[in-house]
């Protein structure tokens, strides 16, 4: 049985609709990040499957039961916000212990449940304290303790680590991988940063304007995109997107664009002469090219950033602005020649006009 499943799940503010008919089921013990742009509907979801906002069409199903006109309280989750006010004049020990007080549960039994919690997230020392009296990635912790103490079914985590800076937000990233793999409950996480969701995520949901772009594993997404907007929203650097002409060239096709012929075999993708299409390449599958190799993106090195291991390369190829991430040591001077390749399977293809895959399944 899944743990969550929406069907044809609607969400309308007024005249505005905010998801639209979305289908997804989320299995037991699976940790499943909500991805996309800023205003996509992610929260609103999450906010949906929590019961913190009504459903405008469709089913919502927890353990297998409907949940659509149940409480928040009777549903079994609990939810970590981005700003999780902890009590300011409580102790942490109180700020954990508070919903099982609201429960009326026996004092013993409370003192049990929030010092295994606390055991296992690290509080142990800070029980005593304040919450001013910690830091942000302590105070974080037990917003997370004050969830986990329910023992929900499921974990709801909107964007828990945007008010970290870098260094605690990986720290916390860890902590969280490391928790649901030491408690397996199913969890939601919202992100609009594709390095938690790539990090953290069974599989990733990308969103965008209320509707699912794709579902998949990280390397899925990563390696698969269906889409251009997925692919230009995975990775980092951005996949540099070359739009090209195709034509037959005996067994293999040619890609005309960018000021270069190109030359692939092909048979991955669904080809047809004549077609336009958009070349799809990440900066780190651009490989320094030898000279004397022919079909190659090529330009004088426009700017450089170092970034340690290695270099980012911008280039105009045909007066199409090109990225390569190459090794350091490859690096070459500003305004020097550069000449890069590719394998033929790290490439992809996109229809020009819908954008879609042209990758055969
Ligand atoms: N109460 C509301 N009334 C009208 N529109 C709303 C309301 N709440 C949210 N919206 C709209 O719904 C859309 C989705 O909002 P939501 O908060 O779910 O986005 P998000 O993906 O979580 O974005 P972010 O990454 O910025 O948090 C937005 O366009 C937003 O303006
Ligand atoms: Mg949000």
């Amino acid at each position: 049985m899944s743990a969550i499943t929406c069907s044809h799940v609607d969400k309308a503010y007024g005249a505005t609709s905010v998801i639209r008919d979305l289908n997804l089921s989320i299995e037991e013990h699976e940790f499943v990040v909500f991805l996309g742009p800023s205003g996509c509907g992610k929260s609103t979801l999450l906010r949906m499957l929590a019961g913190l906002e009504d459903i405008s069409g469709g089913e919502v199903s927890i353990g297998g039961k409907v949940v659509n006109d149940l409480d928040p309280g009777d549903r079994g989750i609990a939810m970590v916000f981005q700003n999780y006010a902890l009590y300011p004049h409580m102790t942490i020990f109180d700020n954990i212990a508070f919903g099982l007080r609201r429960q009326k549960v026996p004092a013993a039994e409370i003192r049990k449940r929030v010092e295994a919690v606390s055991r296992t997230l690290g509080l142990e020392p800070y029980l005593g304290r304040k919450p001013a009296e910690l830091s942000g990635g302590q105070q974080q912790r037990v917003a997370i303790a004050r969830a986990m103490i329910k023992t929900p079914k499921v974990f709801l985590f909107d964007e828990p680590l945007s008010n970290l800076d870098a260094k605690l937000r990986n720290h916390m990233r860890v902590e969280i991988a490391r928790l649901h793999q030491s408690l397996k409950t199913t969890t939601v996480y919202v992100t609009h940063d594709q390095l938690e969701a790539m990090t953290l995520a069974d599989r990733i949901v990308l969103l965008k304007e209320g509707v699912i772009e794709q579902v998949g594993s990280p390397a899925e997404i990563y390696r698969r995109p269906g889409n251009m907007f997925v692919a230009g929203f995975i990775g980092t650097p951005n996949m540099n997107f070359i739009e090209v002409t195709v034509g037959r060239s005996g067994n293999g096709w040619t890609l005309t664009g960018a000021g270069t012929v190109l030359s692939i075999g092909g048979s991955a993708f669904h080809l047809q002469h004549g077609d336009r299409a958009v070349l799809g390449i990440r900066p780190p599958d651009l490989k320094t090219a030898d000279a004397g190799t022919a079909g190659i993106l090529q330009g004088t090195a426009d700017l450089i950033e170092f970034h340690g291991n290695d270099a980012l390369v911008t280039f105009a190829s045909g007066g199409k602005e090109i990225s390569a991430l190459v090794p350091a040591r490859e690096c070459p001077v500003l305004h020097a020649p550069v000449r890069y390749t590719f394998e033929e399977d790290s490439i992809h293809l996109f229809d020009a006009t819908s954008g879609a895959s042209l990758r055969k399944q």
